[in-house]
């Protein structure tokens, strides 16, 4: 498991306001096509690299398998991968869920398998978010099956307060409120996963 690992959290407004300006009209959100950023490219370029480097030092060298879960994780995967110093290869899952809202919230299914085997392997489960925990529960269990050599999961973003399962990530980008969060790879009815910042999708738009 992934010593030290420096969760950041997430207030609505850090990094953009200070806690004193949250309640005046002229506090400075930052837009990006008329949405709130949440975390811009910068900023998740950072703690990407942050995590980057702390997944290389835990790995002392060993090779690596990251497996991305399709799709939403596929453009924190290809940035994580370009920072993280060791022979790795990548696979891929696609999952979908039952009885699903906005986000899942029922029980999983694979929809796309490996495609090759991870027995003794070195693994790191990327995904974009941590939500109900119901995805990476039921992967972290399959993958288990083939006996890696070790399993670390590593998300870009948490949501601990909307967590059925119990399962931590070994590496967290950010942990968030309970947003409704677009781009940098996650959707809204598939679409904005295009956009390079994190935004909020407004309520009334859900
Ligand atoms: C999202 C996200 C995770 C999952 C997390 O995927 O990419 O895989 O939900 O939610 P959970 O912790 O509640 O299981 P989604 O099923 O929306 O598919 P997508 O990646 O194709 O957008």
């Amino acid at each position: 498991m992934a010593a030290g690992n420096p969760q950041n959290t997430c207030g609505i407004c850090t990094d953009r306001a200070s806690p004193d300006s949250r309640d005046t009209v002229s506090m400075a959100t930052v837009t990006y096509q008329g949405l709130e950023v949440l975390f811009s490219r910068q900023q998740i370029a950072e703690r990407v690299a942050e995590m980057g480097a702390q997944i290389t030092k835990d790995l002392n060298g060993e090779k690596l398998v990251m497996i991305g879960v399709l799709k939403g994780a596929a453009p924190f995967l290809a940035d994580l991968s370009r920072t993280i110093q060791v022979d790795a290869t990548f696979d891929f899952v696609a999952t979908t869920s039952y009885g699903k809202g906005l986000r899942s919230s029922g029980a999983v299914k694979l929809i796309k398998d490996l495609d090759h085997s991870i027995e003794g392997k070195n693994v790191l489960v990327v995904e974009d978010i941590l939500d109900t925990g119901l995805t990476l529960s039921y992967l972290r269990k399959l993958f288990l099956q083939q006996h890696p050599k070790s399993l670390r999961i590593a998300t870009l973003l948490d949501k601990p307060s909307r967590r059925i399962e119990k399962i931590d990530a070994d590496y967290v980008g950010f942990s968030i409120p309970n947003l409704f969060v677009i781009g940098y790879g996650m959707d809204y009815a598939e679409r904005y996963r295009n956009l390079p910042d994190i935004c909020v999708m407004p309520p009334d738009q859900q």
